[in-house]
Parts: C-alpha cells; structure tokens; sequence
C-alpha cells in the first residue's frame, strides 16, 4: 500500500490514499499503453472507468470529468439556473457555491440539521421563491439524509431540479438506492482525499439521457458530437485525460472493500462513543450503506476544538480528517454578498465537530488507538 498502516510509535495521519502494488503496476501498464496507442483522451480507460461506475452506482449513464467542481457545473448548466436561484447547504465546500455561480446562477445557503449534517426541509421550504431552479443536497460524509425523499418530493411538487453533490458519497445507498439516483443527476468528486481518487477527476451520473447528451456535450467544448467542428453550447475542457481514467478504473474496483473496510471502522466507533457525552457521533440512517468518508462526532460542552486537535496530535500522535466544515459558506468572505442572516444549524454544526480518521486500509490497532487518544484528550479537557 502506498500509505502503510502505521505501527504503534508512528503518527496516524489525517487520511491516506491507498494503492496496492499490483495496482500501481497496472496503472503504470495502462499508462504505458495509452501512451503508445496516443489516444490520450476520452479512450477506452474512460469508457471502461465510466462504465463500471455507472454499474456500482446502478445509474443509466456515467460521464468522466475533469473534477468534481466541473461535474456540479455541468449538470447545472444543463438543467438550466442561469439567472436564477439554487438552494445549497451552508455547510458545504465553496465549490458547490462556485460551481452555482459559474453555471450563472445565484446561490442561495439554506441550514441544515446539525444530526444528519443535511439540509433541513423546513429551511429549504423557507428558501424557495419564483426564481428558484434547483435544490443541492450534499451527502456530508458519505451520510445521505433519511429526509432525501421529502426534499426531493418539494422538488417535485415546485418544478424544481432536485441535484446532488455527492463528492463524498462513492458507494453510498439508503435503502438500496444510490447516491446520485435520488435527483436528476449526481456529481462525484475523485480528488485525492476523496475515497476513489484519480488524482483529479470527477464524474456525473444520471438515468436522464437528455442531461447524458448535455453532458458529453458540455465537457467537450460544447461540440454537437467528438468529431464534429459545430459548437452549440458554451461549453469547456473538462474532459478526463485517458492517464486519470486508468487510476480510476483500477481504484475503482476496490470499492466495495474500501467500503466493507471503512464500515468495521465507523461501527467501532459507534459502539464505542455510543454512550458518552464528550464525542457524539452523527448517527447513520437506518438502511444507510456508507462510505464513511468522514466520521464526524460533535463535541460535548466545554471543549475546545482547536485545542483537542492540538493536544491529539502532538501528546498522541493522531490528526484527525478536516471538518465539513469548519466556516459556513454564509460566514466565508467570497460569499458575502449571498448571505442572508444566521443559520444556527450549520453554525452549531461547523463550530462544534470534528471527524475522526478513517481510511480504506485502517487497522483494528489503529481504530483502538484513535479512541483511547480521544477518550484520554476530552478527559483532560473536560476536568
Ligand atoms: C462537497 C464537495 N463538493 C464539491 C467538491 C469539488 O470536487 P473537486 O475538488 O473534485 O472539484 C468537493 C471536493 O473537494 C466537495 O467536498
């Protein structure tokens, strides 16, 4: 593995991207061979990656992309906000924003329920008016909310496109249904902390053949078909080079145990912290399966954040994995002028989580010690 399991004595780092041997060896001969045949682009590493994609996540199609941001851009675009308005979480990367604004719409920061890090239907109800497009939901952590069928039954119910940024949700169902069936489409990220990774990359998935035709579309300049030299919209160079796609169709088949594996990490420590008050854990949905890309526990009354992370790492040697997110998009100056008052919600929940480590190869020691080091760090912080 590229990032080996550490030993007692070593540090347990933030996340860490997980490539065995044999499967760095097959990227470089997939490489190797894409660089013989010079098809470098859009070839049949992206078919393959594309296709098998579509498969774990039962979707119609899949479109490989240049990444996550331009696969959010691109369903947006095709499902028309220019001029209009787009209902997102506050508590979400910038690129959801950005990529609202950059199809030329505005986006509008709903709050969320701080037990499920999602969007609130009440909040998004609240949020709606006569220009309102589209809704966002994001699957914070790989958690798809219990409320999805709701918000995408508001969505209905107003003509509105129901999108998903599920960046964070390779792998994901509740109830049997995937990440990125629940809307119109769905954009995945693979950006290198992400659990697939190409290095960069992204992919939409949808049942819709019109926003497939859009989206083969769009990330090929806008051209009317790959060999045609008309351009009927205005689109951009986001397709994926044949070299990301080989990492993606190699890393991709071990989905389903990075999946299994991250699993056996989070029901430890859900068993563990389920009956404390210093570290709650969000609670998966019943019928939820999840990629665990974060772990996130909200931390009890009297401790402070940074200097937990302080003392984990320097006194325990354990980094915990960035928050989602630590600032609301409200609150973050380059959105200034898009928010409209206080979201107590997504504050409470940026100001008050952390997320323990998981990775795809994490070891049982490694679990015991990220608890003890957690258990041992509040008691301190909370005499
Ligand atoms: C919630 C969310 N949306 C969108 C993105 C954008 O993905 P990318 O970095 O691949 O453009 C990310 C990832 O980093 C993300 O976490």
């Amino acid at each position: 593995m590229t990032g080996q399991p550490t030993t007692d004595s070593e540090p347990i780092p933030a996340a860490r991207v997980v490539f065995s041997d044999a499967d760095r060896q097959e990227i470089a001969d997939r490489v190797s061979a894409a660089l013989a045949s010079g098809a470098l682009t859009l070839g049949a590493n992206t078919r393959e990656f594309e296709d098998g994609f579509a498969r774990a996540h039962d979707a119609e199609f899949a479109i490989a992309v240049t990444s996550g941001t331009a696969a959010l851009e691109i369903i947006l675009r095709a499902v028309g906000v220019a001029g209009r308005e787009v209902v997102i979480p506050a508590n979400t990367f910038a690129a959801t924003a950005f990529a609202v604004l950059a199809a030329g719409g505005t986006p509008v920061f709903a709050d969320i329920d701080p037990a499920t890090a999602a969007l609130d239907v009440d909040s998004v109800s609240a949020a709606l008016s006569e220009r309102t497009a589209a809704v966002v939901l994001v699957h914070i952590g790989g958690l798809i909310t219990p409320e999805v069928c709701k918000l995408r039954a508001l969505c209905d119910e107003r003509g509105l496109a129901f999108v998903e940024d599920a960046a964070h949700a390779h792998g994901c169902s509740l109830d049997g249904a995937y990440a990125g069936s629940f809307g119109v489409a769905g954009a995945f990220s693979f950006y290198p902390t992400k659990v697939l990774t190409t290095g960069e990359g992204g992919m939409i998935v949808t049942s819709d053949e019109r926003i497939r035709d859009e989206a083969l579309s769009y990330r090929d300049q806008g051209k009317a078909s790959f060999l045609s030299n008309l351009h009927t919209r205005l689109g951009y160079a986001w397709r994926i080079s044949e070299l990301h796609a080989a990492v993606g169709v190699v890393h991709a088949r071990h989905l389903d145990d990075f999946v299994a594996l991250r699993t056996r990490v989070a029901r430890r420590y859900l068993d563990a912290l389920a009956d404390v008050a210093y570290a709650r854990p969000l609670q998966p949905a019943a019928g939820l399966r999840s990629s665990y890309y974060k772990f996130p526990v909200l931390l009890g009354d009297g401790i402070d954040r940074a200097e937990l992370k302080r003392r984990l790492t320097e006194r325990y040697r354990v980094s915990l994995s960035g928050e989602v997110y630590e600032t609301p998009l409200h609150a973050q100056p380059v959105f200034a002028e898009h928010a409209r008052g206080a979201l107590p919600g997504a504050e409470l929940f940026c100001a008050r989580h952390v997320c323990l480590p998981v990775h795809s190869d994490m070891t049982d020691a490694e679990v015991e010690r990220v608890l003890h080091a957690l258990t041992a760090a509040c008691t301190e912080l909370a005499r």
